[in-house]
């Protein structure tokens, strides 16, 4: 592992934390999709494992990581200021492909941070792409200041806004994208498991051209102590951190 300083830190609402991180090998070398393995501190070894995040962007000598305080690990690390060293392992695991025709990206809460990096790469390579958010609460709502540099984004919330579409994300993709319109693209997604699985009844026949982006408990990181084992469809299984965490949705059990 090695160590990064907290150059910057902004807060999303109550829940969510950005932090920016300098540590020039793993700003120059991530993809979107990729992870790191995040200790909260220098030598500190509670809880005992590092917490796995995505990376939300990367250029030059700074990264950055956007979390949702969920436990302890996260609570702890929220409470760490700029000028606080962080122990880093990283980037980690396989990203999402970068030679889609067009995309549609649909992220559920949290989900948004691996597609926020893809969507930048997309904007850079003139790949043209539909963002879609869906959030729980409308207090997640402050995570649409990450996506205002994009264009066509679209979101929902399950409580009911003024002027918002109420619904899941993907109730809103089944308002307004018809079947012709998704037909050509390639689907990339992250969010809880249950958007994830529904994902194959939403776009039958596509799971082949869905690209998922798991989350799993993890352990190493880096595919040796075997928690984070999922199953794999036709058998056997696979592991988030090494084989993803980006999967085809035709090469998993969800
Ligand atoms: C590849 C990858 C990328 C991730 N990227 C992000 C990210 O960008 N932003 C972000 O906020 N989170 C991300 N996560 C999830 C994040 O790692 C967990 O929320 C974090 O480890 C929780 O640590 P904690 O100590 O705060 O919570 P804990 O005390 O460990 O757990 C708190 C609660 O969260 C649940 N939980 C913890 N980890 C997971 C998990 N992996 N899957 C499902 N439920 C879990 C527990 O069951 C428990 O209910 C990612 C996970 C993976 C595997
Ligand atoms: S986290 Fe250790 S093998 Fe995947």
């Amino acid at each position: 592992m090695s160590f990064a300083r907290i150059c910057r830190k902004e807060r999303f609402g109550e829940r969510f934390v950005c932090f920016e991180l300098e540590e020039r090998n793993i700003a120059s070398q991530a993809r979107p999709g990729q992870f790191v393995m995040v200790r909260p501190g220098f030598g500190v070894f509670d809880p005992l494992l590092p917490r796995p995040f995505a990376v939300l962007s990367a250029n030059a000598d700074r990264f950055s990581l956007l979390f949702e305080i969920v436990g302890k690990g996260t609570e702890l690390l929220s409470h760490l200021e700029v000028g606080d060293v962080v122990e880093v392992l990283g980037p980690l695991g396989r990203g999402f492909s970068l030679d889609a025709h067009s995309g549609i990206l649909l992220a559920g809460g949290r989900g948004l941070v691996p597609l926020v990096f893809l969507a930048r790469e997309f904007k850079k390579r003139s790949i043209s792409f539909s963002f879609f958010l869906g959030v729980r609460e409308r207090k997640d709502l402050a995570l649409l200041r990450l996506l205002e540099d994009l264009p066509r984004v679209l979101w929902s919330c399950e409580e009911a806004v003024s002027g918002g579409f109420c619904g899941t994300v993907l109730d809103l993709v089944g308002k307004c994208l018809e079947r012709a319109l998704w037909q050509e693209a390639r689907i990339y997604a992250c969010g809880p498991e249950g958007m994830l699985r529904e994902l194959a009844t939403v776009f039958p026949g596509k799971e082949e051209d869905i690209e998922v982006a798991l989350e799993a408990r993890m352990g190493c990181g880096f595919g040796v102590c075997l928690g984070c084992a999922i199953p794999r469809r036709g058998g056997g299984y696979w592991h988030v951190c090494s084989d993803g965490p980006v999967f085809r949705l035709s090469e998993v059990v969800l």
